[in-house]
């Protein structure tokens, strides 16, 4: 059976598996992504040989985080993923690995992922978003995952939602990855927490006891924990999120979402104000709701669809 590498490249991580035609990985590694383009290329060529040394495997997909170009080749730029400026990331793996190699987006092999083996699996017309660091995007329409003229289709993370607002990664202002992200989410928390410190006395205490010393996964155990100040956080991205989510239904009418990513592990704190906000919008607007489901392939997903992605 025809076993393909799929490469995952986070803005933490890069996680790699062996994989075969059902999208069962069969082992992996896990390293941190470096900083700049060429320790980039080394570690992603290091990972390569590890597994290439046990497997017999006969192409490698790479899903990055950031513009991809229609060629499948080249990073056109990425907003969160340091310093890749149209880099010709295919030719440079390819060199290394001396195996055929296919870039492709993020969000894409998630999507791709859950939508031939996992959340979406029967569903022709989706919109994937992955909610972490920023907010990844993936359209499938028929079955085909839709790239556009330039390749860089898909990225609503990037959508404009206040005029004006905050400065995101891409260069531009008001960006929707930075009101529903998990970046958002913690910037949300710290806020709330310095106006009022009393109510966040379970988040504080996660921390270093300052509004600044929170982190994303502390806004998740305090709101387990009923901390209302971490629940009003994910009320504030959740609010975006829908919203924003119906925007988007309001374009693609797709038949479902899938929701992944790391801030959806959050699952109910997250899902139950995303809903709330998605189906106020979509009632007063006469348009009948998409299924909204949860990614089920957590976070393996990206190296599974690119993985799969490089035999097509
Ligand atoms: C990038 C996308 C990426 C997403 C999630 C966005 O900022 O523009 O390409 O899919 O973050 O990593
Ligand atoms: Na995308
Ligand atoms: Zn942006």
């Amino acid at each position: 059976m025809a076993l393909t590498i799929g490469i995952d490249i986070g803005g933490t991580k890069i996680l790699a598996g062996v994989v075969d035609m059902g999208g069962i990985v069969l082992d992996q590694v896990k390293v941190p992504t470096p900083g700049d383009p060429d320790a980039m290329a080394e570690a992603i060529g290091g990972v390569i040989r590890r597994l290439r040394d046990q497997h017999d495997v006969t192409a490698v997909g790479i899903g990055a985080a950031g513009f991809i170009h229609a060629d499948r080749a080249t990073v056109i730029f990425s907003a969160n993923v340091a310093a890749w400026v149209n880099e010709p990331l295919r030719d440079r793996i390819e060199a290394l690995a001396g195996l055929p190699v296919v870039v492709e987006n993020d969000a894409n092999t998630a999507a791709w992922a859950e939508v031939r083996f996992g959340a979406a699996s029967g569903h022709e017309d989706v919109v994937c978003l992955t909610v972490g660091t920023g907010i990844g995007g993936a359209i499938v329409q028929g079955g085909n995952l839709v790239r556009g003229r330039h390749g860089i289709a898909g990225e609503p993370g990037h959508m404009r939602v206040v005029p004006d607002g905050l400065p995101c990664g891409c260069g531009n202002n008001g960006c929707w990855e930075q009101y529903a992200s998990g970046n958002a989410l913690t910037r949300y928390a710290r806020e709330r927490a310095a106006g009022e410190p009393e109510a966040a006395e379970k988040l504080l205490a996660l921390g270093d006891g300052t509004a600044d010393g929170i982190r994303g996964p502390h806004v998740t155990q305090a709101a387990r924990l009923g901390d209302p100040v971490a629940l009003a956080a994910f009320t504030d991205v959740g609010e975006w999120l829908g919203q924003g989510m119906a925007d988007l239904a309001a374009m693609l009418d797709p038949s479902a979402f899938v929701l992944g990513g790391g801030v959806s592990e959050a699952g109910e704190l997250l899902l139950r104000p995303t809903l709330t906000a998605y189906h106020r919008v979509l009632t007063r607007g006469h348009r009948p709701a998409a299924d909204i489901l949860v990614a089920t392939l957590g976070p393996e997903a990206g190296l599974v669809g690119a993985a799969d992605l490089a035999r097509r």
